[in-house]
Order: C-alpha cells, then structure tokens, then sequence
C-alpha cells in the first residue's frame, strides 16, 4: 500500500467553509470509490484565526504547511478585519504560504466552458472555447520589495513607498513553468511587463528571450507591455495561451481573465514552489474568488472553483490525471445539465445553492464512475 497523501485544509472565511465542506464529501468520494486515501489535517487561517488566536497564520500552520504533500485553502479576509494594521490581516495568511514555502508560480487558468459561454460579458462569440493560462510570479515584485513602508518627512506630510524588484534567477524560474506549461499546450507564450517604463521590466524581457532562445527554441515568445495585455485581453482574448508575468500585473490581468469567463465562482488555481530532492514539491490550490462576504453564510456560494482546485491538486501534485478529468467532466455536466448557483444563473436553468450543487457533482462522480 502507498502511503496515504498528507493535505492541509485551510477553508479560512467567508465562504470559504462552505465550498471546502462539500469539497470534503468529494475526498471522502475518492478515498470511497477510487482507493485514494489521504490523511487530512485542518488548521484555521486568516480572520478566523485572527479572531481565535490573534495572528492570520500560525507559525505552527506554516510547519504543517510544509510537511503537507499539498495545501487546499479556501478564501481569507472580510470587513470584520478591514481596518487591522498592514501587519496583521487575514491576507498576511496568503502571503505568509506564498513566500515560506517558496510558492513562486501562480497558475491561473481562464477557461469558459460550453454550458456558461452566455454568461461572460463579452459576446460569446469571442470568447466561446477561451482556455488561457497566466503564470503569475508570486513570491516578488512589488508586494515583498523593500524598501517599504510609510514614513514621515521633516514638512509633517507623509511618504508611502514600495518598490519592485525582480532578479534574474526569479524570472528564470517562472518562466521555466511557464514554457514548460507553454510546450504542453499550443506552444506559444506571451511574457508581459512595462519595459518601456521599468528597468526591472526591461531585465524582465532581456531574461525571458534569454532563456527561450538557449532552452525553449521551439516555443513562439512574444512579449506585450502591461496596459496593452490588458485591453487585447478584452478585444481578443483568445490571441493568448500561455501568459507569464510579475506579480502585481499578473494579480490585476488575472482578474480581467477570470472576469472573461463570467463566473469568478468558476475558476481554480494552483501555486507550486520548485521541485525538490526527493520529489516533494510544495503547492497550495485555491479558489480566484475571494471568501465573498456579501455571500457568505447563506448557503449560495458556487462550489465549483473549489472542487475544479482539488482537481488541479490531483493533476499537478499527484499526477493522478484521470481522477482530476473525472471532477472536471463532472463539474461540466452538471453545469450542462442546466443547475446553478445563483452567480452563473441563466434563463431556463434551476438555481441551486451550495450544498445542492455539490450533491449534484458527488452523483455525477458516482455516475462516471459505474
Ligand atoms: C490574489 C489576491 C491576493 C493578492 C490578496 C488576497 C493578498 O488578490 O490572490 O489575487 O493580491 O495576491
Ligand atoms: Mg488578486
């Protein structure tokens, strides 16, 4: 017998909880039905450990982070804690796995699915079969580049600084991912920065055609500054296949991407630090949408973007590809058999709610699976 995988549930605020609560009838599923059996341990993070234990993440929850073979977290954050110090957020949760574990590329997929091509603000016709990939470097940049911070000049006024800065050994690393992911899929990739204002930009480019003309010949690199990746996302989104960018570029166009496909409810993401000896590789999976105060409690949060996250988990730390296709084709058929939550709701579909929706999945699952 294997030994059993070992998983951090972090579910976190919001609705966080109540999509992680149907995902684990998915595990259960899997360990019932597929013989995948995995040792879980649950932790609090974010504002429910801010209220419980004072701090977003325990050092305690980081050590389990890093002996898990993976990290499944749900949504932090949420007004109860909105005016707590930079230092102490339910966000600190986030970055604190992020930067500890070394969790420096980002992967966020935008895919529209057939049954929801009506519900992307864009006409359906430009976006019908959309299936992009961004890379988003997550451990630099701006959001940990120092000098930081907020000081008081001589005049009595203030001055907020931060500062972006990337090395070359850092976007060598994510673009590998991401030429890597590039070679799998069409073979193009599309590095974006601001080089035409930014010298960590200009380094950004220089590396990345560096690395594609020694190590990836055969993947067609172009590169697009910031703004302009933006507004051809909405133009013409299916130009792009694989995107690699910094950090804070790749937080903002990954949200114009996921918009793309209507339903944030809908979209998964996986975070993978490098492999190492031994074959660990450290990764967290989590939703794109956030813990959706407005939302939560009311048993009306789509579950899917969590379940479609614990299926990249299969794939990109297990490799186990059929079982990640099952809770894929699942999700979609649901989806196509005319249920929704009420954020991908459409004319002549039923609305359901959260713990319908995933009794919905776990009797496709048990359907695929017979
Ligand atoms: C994201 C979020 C985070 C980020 C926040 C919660 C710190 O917006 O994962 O995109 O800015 O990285
Ligand atoms: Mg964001």
């Amino acid at each position: 017998m294997p030994a059993n995988k070992k998983l951090l549930v972090l579910p976190g605020d919001g609705i966080g909880p109540e999509v992680m609560r149907e995902v684990m009838h998915v595990v259960e599923w899997m360990a019932r039905r597929r013989s995948v059996n995995f040792d879980i341990e649950e932790d609090l993070v974010g504002g429910a450990a801010i209220d419980a234990r004072g701090v977003a993440i325990t050092p305690d929850a980081v050590a389990r982070a890093r002996q898990a073979d993976a990290v499944l977290f749900g949504a932090v954050g949420g007004p109860k804690w909105e005016k707590l110090g930079f230092d102490n957020r339910p966000e600190i949760a986030i970055l604190t796995l992020r930067k500890e574990l070394g969790l420096f590329a980002n992967l966020r997929p935008a895919v529209v699915l057939d049954p929801l091509v009506d519900a992307s603000p864009l006409k359906a016709d430009l976006v019908r079969g959309l299936d992009i990939m961004i890379v988003r470097e997550s451990t630099g940049g701006i959001y940990f580049g120092e000098p930081r911070g907020i000081e008081t000049l001589p005049d009595g006024t203030k001055r907020g600084v931060n500062t972006e800065v990337y090395t070359t050994p850092e976007i060598e690393r994510v673009s590998r991912v991401a030429f890597d992911l590039a070679r799998k899929r069409s073979g193009r990739l599309c590095s974006v920065e601001k080089a035409n204002v930014m010298e960590s930009g200009l380094l950004w480019r220089e590396t990345v055609t560096a690395l594609g003309a020694a190590e990836y010949p055969d993947v067609q690199l172009s590169h697009m500054y910031a703004d302009n990746c933006a507004m051809q996302l909405a133009r013409n989104p299916r130009q792009f296949d694989v995107i690699v960018t910094g950090n804070l570029f790749g937080d903002l166009l990954s949200d114009l991407a996921s918009m793309l496909t209507g339903s944030l409810g809908m979209l998964p993401s996986a975070t993978l630090g490098a492999p190492q000896p031994g074959g660990l590789r450290h990764a967290l999976y989590e939703p794109i949408h956030g813990s959706a105060p407005d939302i939560a409690g009311k048993g009306l949060a789509n579950p899917l973007a969590q379940m479609l996250s614990f299926a990249m988990l299969l794939r990109y730390s297990f490799d186990m590809n059929e079982d990640a296709a099952l809770i894929e084709t699942a999700c979609t058929n649901v989806l196509a058999s005319g249920l929704r939550t009420p954020d991908v709701m459409a004319p002549g579909c039923a609305k359901v709610g959260t713990h319908v929706m995933g009794e919905a999945v776990l009797r496709e699952l048990n359907k695929l699976a017979a």
